[in-house]
């Protein structure tokens, strides 16, 4: 049997954030500021995927998400599969799933809303809808369709 090459190099320790959509790795990469860490991080976009067609992928080394960290990725993709490695081995594999709600690494989009002038950190409640993922703001209660805030941040 001829030995393939994986298409991004295996890591010793850390996390693998698999089946991202293709396009989504570099707004995850700058949303939640990884590479803003001092851990290395390999990343791999518009990758052959068996199952998705292309996706990307990013290799965090000697960093474990915690499932609230993790989940979150699920709003920019839903599918994703979160792979922790030890000694080169999947030790644990989930699929991320979205959260009830979201605080903090968001900012609401509505100028007037109260939360831009109180010391409080953000809180949107998040649904699915048809036309795709929904947060509303806790404080204006305004809904926002999640790809307004791929836009703005
Ligand atoms: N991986 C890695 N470093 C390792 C082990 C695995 O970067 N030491 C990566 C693989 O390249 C793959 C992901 O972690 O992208 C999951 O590995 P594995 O479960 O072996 O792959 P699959 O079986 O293809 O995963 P799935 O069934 O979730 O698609
Ligand atoms: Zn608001």
């Amino acid at each position: 049997m001829p030995q393939h090459k994986l298409q991004v190099e295996a890591i010793a320790h850390g996390t693998v954030i698999d089946h991202i959509p293709a396009g989504m790795g570099i707004r995850i990469l700058k949303f939640f500021q990884l590479s803003n860490q001092d851990h290395p991080i390999t990343v791999g976009l518009n990758l052959r995927s068996k199952h998705q067609g292309k996706k990307d992928i990013i290799k965090v080394e000697d960093t474990v998400f915690d499932v609230t960290q993790a989940n979150q990725l699920a709003l920019f993709a839903k599918d994703a599969t979160i792979n922790v490695i030890d000694d080169y081995e999947v030790v644990e594999k989930y699929r991320v799933t979205l959260p009830d709600a979201i605080g903090s690494v968001l900012s609401c989009p509505n100028s007037n809303c109260i939360s831009h002038d109180e010391p409080v950190s953000t809180k949107f409640h998040v649904s699915e809808a048809a036309s795709g993922v929904i947060l509303k703001c806790h404080y204006c209660e305004k809904s926002f369709n999640q790809r307004l805030f791929n836009e703005l941040n």
